[in-house]
C-alpha cells in the first residue's frame, strides 16, 4: 500500500507529494508545527489525510510538552490545536479531527487523567482515526465499486486516492475495488491544474497498481463524454454540506454539468468525517484561495506576463442537484440529499 504518511518513534513520516512522480522522497515532522507546514505546503493533502495528520500532529505536540500536568498543557493544547487548524480551510476531515482530539482532552481533564495517560490517548486516538480511514475507503469501495459498469471509461478529477487518505482512497478506492470486483475499468484522469493532482498524483498511484489510465488536459472532458467513452465519473470531497451540495477541487463542477448534460452518473465518494451538517449548504462552505504564483508559474518556469490579474480558489461548489449518488462507508445516499443525509446520521447516532 502506497505510504501517504506513517508514524515512526522519531515522528510522523510523509511522502512527499510535491515531489511525485518523478522522485519518491519522504518529509518527516517531528513537531506539531512541522505538520502544519507539510499540510500548508502540499506535501499532504487530499481531506481524510489532512485530518489524520492533523490528529498526529496534536499527539506529536502532546508528546513534546514540557508540561508536567495537564492543567497547565491546557494552554499549550488550545496553541497546537488553532496553529493545525489554521492550515488549509475548506477540507473539514481537518476541523472533524481536532475536534475529537479537542473531546478527547476535555475528557481526560475532567477525568484528572495525568498528562503521561492523556498523551498516550491521544496518541492512541490518532492511530484509531487512521486505521478507521483505511476501513471507511475499503467499504465504501465495495459500495461504490457495485455501482461502475462492468467495462468502460470512468473519469475522475484531482486526486481522490491513497494519496490522499491513509490508504485505498475514496474515489480511487471505488475504482479499484470495482477492479477488483472484476470490472474492466479504464480512467480518464484530469490534470486537474494548477496543482496537477491528476496528471502527478491519480496516474502514478493507478500505473502502481496496473490499472489502466489515461491522462486528460481540464478542457478535454466534454468531447470525450460525447464520443461515448465516459460511462461514469466518481470524484472525491472536501466537504459535503447537509443539502449534499459539496466542495471538491477546483474544475468538479465543470465536470458535474458536463456528466449531466451527456446523461452521464456522477458520484462523489466520502467518508462520513467529510460530512458536515452543521454547514446547510454550499454556499457555507469556505473556498480556500491559494497563492497566485501557482498559476503564474510551473516547474520554476513563468507562463504568464508580470502583473496580470490571478485567481487561484482551490475548491468549488458542486451543486446537490447534479450527483446520481453520494458514497459513504454508512452506505450509498441518494437525493433529496438534505433527508437522506439526516437519516442516516439519526440511525448511526441511533446506534
Ligand atoms: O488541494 P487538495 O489536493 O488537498 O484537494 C484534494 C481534493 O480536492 C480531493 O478530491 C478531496 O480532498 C478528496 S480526497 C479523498
Amino acid at each position: 500500500m502506497i505510504p501517504t504518511l506513517a508514524w515512526t518513534p522519531e515522528g510522523v513520516r510523509f511522502i512527499d507529494q510535491t515531489k511525485l512522480p518523478l522522485e519518491e522522497s519522504y518529509v518527516l515532522a517531528t513537531s506539531y508545527d512541522q505538520v502544519a507546514d507539510v499540510i500548508v505546503t502540499m506535501v499532504v493533502r487530499g481531506a481524510p489525510a489532512i485530518g489524520v495528520s492533523a490528529a498526529y500532529g496534536v499527539a506529536l505536540g502532546a508528546l513534546k510538552t514540557q508540561a508536567q500536568t495537564a492543567g497547565a498543557f491546557a494552554p499549550e493544547f488550545d496553541r497546537i490545536c488553532a496553529r493545525l487548524a489554521g492550515t488549509r480551510p475548506t477540507a473539514v476531515n481537518l476541523f472533524w479531527a481536532i475536534d475529537r482530539m479537542k473531546n478527547l482532552f476535555a475528557e481526560q481533564l475532567a477525568a484528572g487523567a495525568t498528562i503521561s495517560a492523556i498523551q498516550e490517548n491521544i496518541l492512541a486516538e490518532a492511530h484509531a482515526m487512521y486505521e478507521e480511514d483505511i476501513a471507511a475507503c475499503k467499504t465504501m469501495g465495495a459500495f461504490g465499486g457495485a455501482l461502475l459498469p462492468d467495462e468502460g471509461g470512468v473519469l475522475t478529477h484531482c486526486n481522490a486516492g491513497a494519496l490522499a487518505t491513509c490508504g485505498y482512497g475514496t474515489a480511487l478506492g471505488v475504482i479499484r475495488s470495482a477492479v477488483e470486483q472484476g470490472k474492466h475499468i479504464h480512467v480518464y484522469a484530469d490534470e486537474t491544474r494548477p496543482f496537477l493532482q491528476g496528471a502527478r498524483l491519480t496516474a502514478w498511484e493507478l500505473m502502481a497498481d496496473g490499472i489502466p489510465t489515461t491522462v486528460l488536459c481540464d478542457n478535454m472532458a466534454a468531447s470525450l463524454m460525447r464520443a461515448g467513452k465516459i460511462k461514469a465519473v466518481v470524484v472525491g470531497a472536501d466537504r459535503i454540506a447537509a443539502n449534499g451540495d459539496f466542495a471538491n477541487k477546483i474544475g468538479t463542477y465543470n465536470v458535474a454539468i458536463l456528466a449531466k448534460e451527456h446523461g452521464i452518473p456522477f458520484y462523489c465518494a466520502a467518508p462520513w468525517s467529510t460530512i458536515d451538517m452543521a454547514t446547510p449548504t454550499g454556499d457555507a462552505i469556505p473556498i480556500e484561495e491559494r497563492a497566485a504564483v501557482e498559476v503564474t508559474h510551473h516547474g520554476g518556469k513563468q507562463l504568464t506576463p508580470h502583473g496580470v490579474g490571478i485567481c487561484n480558489p482551490a475548491f468549488d461548489v458542486t451543486p446537490a442537484s447534479y450527483t446520481t449518488a453520494i458514497i459513504t462507508e454508512r452506505g450509498v445516499l441518494r437525493a433529496p440529499y438534505a433527508e437522506s443525509l439526516r437519516e442516516m446520521e439519526l440511525a448511526a447516532q441511533a446506534g
